[in-house]
């Protein structure tokens, strides 16, 4: 950790650091999920789903920004190595053999709800922490995520 002038506590900083690192973790992973669902989706809603989910990469790609510059914001140092996030992560390993839509979706639906949820917990963990700002961080990108969530589940929905 850096010191800093910012009026938080040596002991809140780095708290919020392990909290939003773990986060760092799951999003990085999440991020490349979505392209593996992007480049190895097959059948009739191809192009669509294929499209879907380089919009969702897109959306996950700022929630790995918004969580490594609070983590530098807090004098901490960001985490985004390769090997470091593959022992990091949270989230469930996609499934190599996903092939139609509805896999692709459902594998996706899971991540995204592993993440949601991790990252749901962590607004009141910060926010009892005293950490304002990080629990206002973990409240956007949670939001996010359920949007994002939907658009996956509205087409697991229609039976
Ligand atoms: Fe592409």
């Amino acid at each position: 950790m850096y010191a800093s002038r910012i009026d938080l506590s040596a002991d809140i900083r780095e708290t919020s650091v392990a909290r939003l690192q773990a986060r760092l973790f799951d999003a990085l992973d999440l991020e490349a999920q979505l392209k593996q669902a992007h480049w190895n989706v097959k059948g009739r809603d191809f192009f669509q789903l294929h499209e879907l989910f380089d919009a969702i990469h897109g959306e996950i790609e700022a929630f790995v920004d918004t969580l490594a510059e609070r983590v530098t914001a807090l004098g901490g140092v960001a985490d985004g190595r390769v090997s470091a996030t593959a022992t990091g992560t949270g989230l469930p390993t996609y499934p190599l053999d996903a092939r139609a839509g509805e896999a692709h979706l459902r594998a996706v639906a899971a991540a995204l709800v592993a993440f949601g949820a991790a990252v749901r917990a962590n607004i009141d963990d910060a926010t009892r922490a005293g950490d304002a700002d990080t629990a206002d961080v973990f409240t956007e990108l949670s939001r996010e995520t359920d949007k994002q969530l939907w658009f996956v589940e509205a087409h697991l929905q229609a039976d």
